[in-house]
């Protein structure tokens, strides 16, 4: 068998049971893999690296140590739910890392999109090799690979979910339960192994975070104002029930103000857009025909709520021309 081929005959996990059978097959595989030896993981709080952690803390427990980078660039919320399945929920060995200040202060006065995306990779790699250094015995390392990894990046091991670590940094082995696993059966082991719907089922999300939807230069101002209004966003598609029926959506605010009056004053603020699409392969996407209603509840709250927005817009652009991220 090729090192990374799913094997012919490997069933594709659609029910719980099949995912109980494959839970129980993996964790003898990783205990007979790496023994009494420990494991890192770095935990992004991402389907696939959560999932990963759930199965190894199953297979191995405390061998396992997971490190959390906050990267200062996370949702409302995100980090405060990975500590909270994990150490307390699941009692893993996790290691948090609040990194919010070495990245925003890496990133000040950056305003090219490549270079903020490779200022952010590149920093979580050095974050992430710190803290691989500082920790002893570790013999292996846990990847959130999945097949389609494997397969786009043409057979090539895929180090993508830490970046690749130096070579100094020796490790015995890499442990990939998921690597043959497309994403619709991660999600079922995912809930097979007890981890709440809004992990398993969660969009995607990019690896640089909400760097991506504060355009230009970050500033922490319009760094919170895009955290508040995406949670408001998130919030009101959840009460709205659209939370399952639309593929990705979230906000971005630009690097522009605009005019606008407060209190019979004028003021000269940002602007917050509603980016929502519908897509199969994120390759193209649509934009759905939202309800006026839930838009402008949506509007009132964040106008309302955070501060240094004086308008409200929702893009109507399909991909192509326009990318599903604003950078
Ligand atoms: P675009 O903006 O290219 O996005 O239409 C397509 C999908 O990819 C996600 N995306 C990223 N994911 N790192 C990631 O892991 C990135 O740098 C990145 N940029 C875009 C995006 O959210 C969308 O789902």
């Amino acid at each position: 068998m090729e090192y990374n081929k799913r094997p012919e005959s490997m069933e594709r996990i659609t029910t719980p049971a099949l995912a109980e059978a494959f839970i129980e097959e993996q964790v003898k595989e990783v205990r007979a893999q790496v023994g009494d030896k420990k494991v890192l993981l770095a935990l992004s709080g991402g389907v696939d690296s959560s999932v990963v952690a759930a199965l190894l803390i199953k297979a191995i427990g405390k061998q396992l140590v997971c490190v959390h980078v906050n990267h200062g660039l996370m949702r409302k919320g995100e980090s405060e739910q990975v500590i909270e399945i994990f150490k307390n929920g699941l009692d893993a060995n996790l290691i948090y890392i609040d990194a919010t200040d070495r990245f925003l202060n890496k990133l000040v006065g950056v305003a090219d999109p490549e270079t903020k995306r490779k200022i952010i990779g590149g920093e979580f790699v050095r974050v992430f090799e710190e803290e691989a250094r500082k920790l002893e015995g570790l013999s292996f390392l846990a990847q959130g690979t999945i097949y389609p990894d494997i397969i786009e990046s043409k057979g090539v091991k895929a180090h993508h979910n830490v970046g690749g670590l130096p070579d100094d940094i020796h490790f015995e082995g890499l442990v990939e339960p998921v690597k043959f696993l497309y994403k619709d059966e991660v999600r079922v082991v995912g809930k097979a192994l007890g981890l709440p719907a809004n992990m398993v089922d969660r969009q995607p999300f990019p690896g640089p975070g909400l760097g991506v939807r504060c355009t230009g230069a970050i500033t922490r101002d319009r760094l919170h104002a895009l955290r508040e209004s995406d949670a408001i966003l998130r919030e009101e598609f959840d009460k709205a029930g659209l939370t399952d029926k639309i593929w990705q959506f979230f906000t971005v605010v630009p690097d522009f103000r605009s005019t606008g009056v407060r209190d019979g004053k004028r003021v000269f603020d940002w602007p917050v857009i509603i980016r929502a699409v519908n897509t199969v392969d994120a390759m193209s996407a649509t934009v759905p025909e939202l309800d006026w209603a839930v838009l402008k509840k949506i509007t009132d709250r964040i106008l309302s709520e955070v501060q240094g927005v004086c308008r409200v817009l929702y893009d109507l652009s399909p991909k192509a021309p326009a990318t599903i991220e604003w950078e």
